[in-house]
């Protein structure tokens, strides 16, 4: 009977469907035509203070100081963190002063260094005004367990305020009093459960200062007392794979490789017992505010979100978003802002300078977000909040959201988002999310469609949607309350947007509207509902094509029963590629100088390397390389150089690669006779290294390929190096 219901309303809803894409596909147009624009598309953004190589290297001392007092007073330096933590922004420094003068004096000895601490990481970026919600739920709904995991990759203008906002919120999930009292004010009830949280997070490929950060948060949260594992320089890289008889490279299916990155970020998961964890949070590279996903996470759904946001300025958005945004951050970290550090000598912190510290912090955040505001106050086009996941979002109905009013089309909640009720959804995503964790006791982890079985090709999100709600974990709920960006926001993101997206309501009215039991009656009420909607992606676009949507039943084909019989089978699916990725690289600043690739003269091997002359100065300042008796070009300015032969059956195994943000300064080569061969400067006091081998930590295939080319970026010294390997024979 209730299935009844939800697919009879399909059939003239998928006519409604139909017009509303029409709609906006005309309005979308529309508004691609040429408009007047703002020079820089910048110009609303709270600029963020330059993240200098020294001050990140302080940061990373400080972190490390305070990791290492923990050791030995676990329970004073957590207190001092969490007190620490009550005075950061929006909670006015009087009111946290306030609230933490009582606390033992054992961690007020850590107090300063704990201020301090925070207040030189949030300096360093730009942070999102995260307004005061007293009346939101204050900590975890219940005696339960959260693990915060996420992706990171070069996002380094977003780690000053990511890193300070999941500590808030894993503090705030295990309902800490200090932190509760300070955010939300008189709060009267403690509660009487223990509830708990950690943190796991994957990183792999970053060549900006993300890394950096992640050693600070890795120190920062580990001396908190949240249990955390930040996996830093993971091995896991889109690979470039190379038929070895074409020799034509090809890359790695893009949702394999997500995939196989949440699932690195979930390895603490699958790996502990089922019911370790009842939640997991995942996080995007967005700005949120914590209090937010209490909010999700008092709904107890299976799949909880809010809405995220792209940023417009008049017509002004790049063809591929990703990209876009992250050049816009770049623009964030302005060169000219002058942001003294008012503690010169570690050695002064003392309670005043730290209190001075933090409210410079308070001072300057306000200062440069009223700035913000004042200048989109004064531009001609205002910035405007576009909701970006609609290839991940379905409503109720299964179809896919849009960009236009109303972004969710199924009728039964146009009404609800316009008021900004929480409404159910079939699939959500949207930079943010919180899952029940029980149904993965099943064994289910995230993954690429099955196309060889006749699956479409969607996201990882999508199919962890479809497969959970297979399983029946049908209660899915988008809070169009709870809104993060990739970009900070100004005050308009707090009230109606675009798409018919109500302006925020909060906690206290919803529970008051009636909307959380309209939520659970619909819930009910399609819970057998298995329409969805398949929507593929534009053609060198990371956007869905509305335009070529396909009805699809979940309950058709049980793809989720075939994953989890191919996991139990392993055999039947190769779980490891059978071929490593033979590109390794770019390592070094792969923007600067000009591009060299010596492939086409090793004839994809056939030429093997015989000789390599380089200049064994400061840094690595030359590279030429003969394959075969073809000596390729000189790469960057010869100076002082020296040549290694290698004889006939000798191969090149093995490479360490050492480089920084400007150049390459090194590498370690090992070859088939066990030879070492240093270039440039090998282990350099600043800069990072790579295993540039394939399947670098896969012991099963190291040495059994070879180099045979280099490729990459050199001007006056050589800026970045790629190398190309092949399977020895
Ligand atoms: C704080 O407590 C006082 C008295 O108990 C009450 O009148 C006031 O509304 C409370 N404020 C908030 C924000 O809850
Ligand atoms: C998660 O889902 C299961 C199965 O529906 C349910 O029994 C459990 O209460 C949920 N967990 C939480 C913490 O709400
Ligand atoms: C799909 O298969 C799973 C695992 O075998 C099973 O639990 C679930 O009920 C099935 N779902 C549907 C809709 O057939
Ligand atoms: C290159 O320089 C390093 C130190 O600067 C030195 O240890 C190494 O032996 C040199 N290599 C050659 C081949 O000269
Ligand atoms: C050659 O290397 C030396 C030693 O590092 C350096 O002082 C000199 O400036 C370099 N010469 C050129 C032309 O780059
Ligand atoms: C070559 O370098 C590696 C890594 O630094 C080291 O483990 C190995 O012992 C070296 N081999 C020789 C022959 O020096």
């Amino acid at each position: 009977m209730i299935r009844g219901r939800c697919c009879r309303d399909m059939a003239v809803h998928s006519l409604v469907v139909a017009l509303l894409m029409l709609l906006s596909v005309v309005q979308l147009r529309a508004d691609n035509a040429p408009k007047e624009e703002e020079e820089d598309l910048g110009f609303f953004m709270p600029m963020a203070p330059e993240q200098k190589p020294e001050k990140l290297q302080r940061l990373v001392t400080i972190a490390k100081d305070i990791r290492e007092k923990a050791q030995k007073q676990p329970e004073a330096v957590a207190l001092a963190i969490s007190a620490a933590a009550c005075t950061l922004p929006p909670v006015p420094l009087e009111r946290a002063l306030r609230v933490i003068k009582d606390i033992p004096s054992a961690a007020q000895e850590h107090l300063p260094a704990a201020v301090d601490l925070l207040a030189s990481i949030r300096e360093l970026g730009t942070a999102a005004e995260c307004l005061q919600h007293p009346n939101t739920p204050h900590g975890s709904p219940g005696p339960l367990s959260y693990i915060i995991a996420a992706n990171l990759y070069e996002c380094e203008a977003i780690m000053p305020f990511w890193i300070l906002e999941v500590l808030r919120l894993a503090l705030l999930l295990r309902n800490d009093p200090l932190l509760q009292q300070a955010y939300f004010h008189n709060v009267t009830t403690q509660t009487n459960f223990k509830s708990t949280a950690s943190i796991s997070i994957y990183e792999s490929g970053s060549q900006d200062a993300t890394v950096t950060w992640l050693r600070v948060a890795e120190a920062l949260w580990t001396a908190a007392a949240i249990p955390n594992t930040v996996v830093i320089n993971g091995v896991l890289t889109r690979q470039t794979l190379m038929d070895p008889f074409s020799g034509a490279f090809y890359k790695q299916h893009r949702i394999e490789y997500l995939a196989s990155l949440r699932n690195a970020a979930m390895e603490p998961v699958y790996t502990s017992a089922p019911g370790t964890y009842d939640y997991v949070i995942f996080i995007n590279d967005v700005f949120f505010c914590a209090p937010d996903m209490l909010r999700l996470a008092a709904f107890e759904g299976d799949i909880a979100c809010g809405l995220d946001f792209e940023v417009w300025i008049g017509n002004k958005k790049g063809r591929v978003s990703g990209v876009t945004q992250r050049f816009l951050r770049r623009l964030m970290q302005s060169k000219t802002s002058s942001v003294e550090t008012i503690v010169a000598d570690d050695s002064v912190i003392t309670w005043q300078t730290a209190v001075e510290h933090m409210s410079k912090v308070h001072v300057e955040e306000a200062a440069r977000q009223a700035a913000a505001d004042a200048r989109v106050q004064a531009a001609k086009i205002k910035p405007r909040y576009e909701f970006y996941d609609t290839w991940v979002s379905r409503d109720i109905g299964g179809s896919p959201y849009g960009k236009t009013d109303p972004i969710a089309r199924d009728y039964r909640t146009i009404d609800l988002l316009h008021r900004g009720l929480p409404i159910p959804a079939k699939c959500c995503w949207n930079g943010m999310v919180i899952l029940n964790a029980t149904h993965l006791a099943r064994g289910l982890k995230f993954r690429s469609s099955l196309t060889v079985e006749g699956e479409y090709d969607i996201s990882e999100c999508s199919l962890f949607c479809e497969d959970y709600r297979r399983l029946g974990a049908t209660n899915v709920v988008v809070d169009p309350s709870v809104r993060v960006s990739y970009l900070v926001w100004t005050k308009e993101f707090h009230g109606k947007l675009p798409g018919g997206v109500g302006a925020k309501v909060p906690w206290s009215l919803i529970q008051r509207s009636g909307a959380l039991d309209e939520l659970q009656s619909l819930w009910r009420d399609t819970k057998s509902c298995m329409k969805m909607t398949w929507v593929p992606l534009k053609k060198y676009a990371e956007e869905a094509d509305l335009e070529k949507y396909r009805a699809v039943d979940l309950a058709s084909v049980n793809y989720t029963d075939i994953f989890l019989e191919h996991l139990k089978h392993p055999s039947s699916t190769p779980s490891k590629p059978a071929t490593c990725n033979l590109i390794m690289g770019p390592y070094g600043a792969s923007y600067e100088g000009m591009a060299f690739d010596d492939l086409s003269l090793s004839a994809f091997g056939k030429n093997p390397i015989t000789t390599i002359t380089y200049s064994n100065t400061t840094e690595l300042q030359s590279l030429q390389v003969e394959y075969g008796s073809k000596p390729g070009l000189s790469h960057g300015t010869p100076n002082a150089t020296s040549t290694v032969t290698l004889s006939s059956d000798e191969t090149i195994d093995h490479v360490i690669v050492y480089f920084s943000e400007k150049a390459v300064s090194g590498m370690l080569l090992t070859t088939s006779n066990g030879r070492n061969v240093s270039m440039g400067v090998i282990e350099p006091e600043h800069g990072s290294y790579a295993w540039a081998t394939p399947c670098p930590g896969d012991a099963d295939r190291a040495g059994k390929y070879r180099l045979i080319s280099f490729a990459g970026t050199a001007d006056k010294v050589v800026r970045s190096v790629t190398l190309v390997w092949t399977p020895k024979e």
